[in-house]
């Protein structure tokens, strides 16, 4: 019996296999319920006292020497398997990941932002709600000024004398409030009207606000600034300023570009005259100045403003104003070649 179990030894030791399934019945022929372990221990039993030690000494022997051969054959198998394997293939192309892509409005708002940080305006910003004072008294527009009905409002419930900002006129405030002349600065946000929604216009859209105060600044130079950017923005090298009244310029003036009329399209956008408002501008009214603790003697300055979805609109031809908060993949998908 004895000399069984050293041969059975022997043959553990011998038994090689990368192959999981042979390993699997060598298990089971060795350490399985039916296996030849659970056999000698049955057979244990019988074995004459003075030859127990022994024999137990062998069968432990055997059992941990097919255990242990079992664990060290599947952990070869394991380590044997590469990157490959585990992984794949390394090598294989990526999964194409489907790249977003920003908003037109973002576009649009980005390429006016650099251009007049080109020339030496900074960005900035202020909250969406807002007091009556920076959007409307300091403003000069008192409260029973009746251009306050150019711009339907909402109030805000809480606090009357807190609303969403009809425009971003109301930065130029703060934006003053807080910094000394020269000043020259951008401010794109989100503005909110209380208007039907219709193909041309949303009770939320988007602005960008411009100002530039210093000493001796004059119209001409509003004029050249503006030049400047319709050329940049559009290519388009030829302006006018008509008269017009926002109650924080003096003079005020509405700024079309000329289109041109060579499409069945420049006909349709520009009813048939070639031209195109795309802002209001004008010089800062002293009034405003002073109330924000600039001295209207010494400095002068110019503000504009424009829609950023107009002028996107028409960069792009969109028909619909919208098609921007729909967010229908289809129509922002358009816009994927754009910087
Ligand atoms: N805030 C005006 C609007 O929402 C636009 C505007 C006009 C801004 C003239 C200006 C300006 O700074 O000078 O319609």
């Amino acid at each position: 019996m004895l000399d069984k179990i050293k041969e059975l030894i022997g043959e553990v030791a011998q038994f090689q296999s990368a192959n999981l399934d042979e390993i699997e019945s060598f298990r089971i022929k060795f350490l399985g319920k039916k296996g030849i372990l659970n056999d000698l221990f049955a057979a244990f039993k019988n074995v004459p006292a003075d030859e127990r030690k022994e024999f137990g000494h062998y069968i432990n022997t055997l059992k941990n020497a097919a255990q242990d051969k079992v664990t060290a054959l599947k952990e070869a198998i394991e380590n044997s398997k590469g990157f490959e394997t585990k992984y794949g293939d390394l090598t294989r192309p990526a999964e194409p990941i489907e790249l977003g892509n920003r908003h037109p409005i973002s576009l649009v708002k980005n390429q006016i932002v650099d251009i007049f940080s080109r020339i030496g305006f900074t960005v900035s910003e202020g909250p969406e709600m807002e007091d009556d004072w920076h959007n409307f008294t300091g403003l000069n527009l008192p409260e029973y000024h009746p251009a306050r009905d150019m711009q339907d409002t909402f109030f805000l419930q809480t606090n009357p004398d807190m609303l969403l900002r009809t425009h971003t006129s109301s930065v130029q405030m703060r934006y003053m409030e807080s910094h000394q002349p020269p000043i020259r600065t951008v401010s794109p946000g989100r503005v909110f009207r209380n208007e039907d929604i219709s193909a041309r216009s949303h009770c939320i859209f988007h602005q960008v606000e411009g100002l530039y105060i210093d000493t001796n600044v004059s119209f001409a130079d509003l004029k050249q600034t503006l030049l400047y950017f319709t050329k940049e923005m559009f290519g388009k090298s030829k302006i006018r300023l008509r008269p017009s009244y926002f109650p924080f310029t003096e003079p005020s003036a509405e700024v079309d570009i000329y289109w041109g009329l060579e499409t069945e399209v420049d006909y349709k956008i520009t009813k048939g005259t070639g031209w195109l408002e795309i802002m209001g501008c004008g010089m800062v009214d002293p009034n405003v100045l002073k109330n924000v603790n600039i001295d209207p003697t010494k400095y002068s300055g110019f503000a504009f403003g424009m829609g950023i979805e107009r002028i996107a609109m028409l960069l792009y031809q969109i028909p619909d104003i919208r098609m921007f908060y729909e967010n229908d993949v289809r129509f922002l998908e358009q816009f994927k070649s754009v910087r």
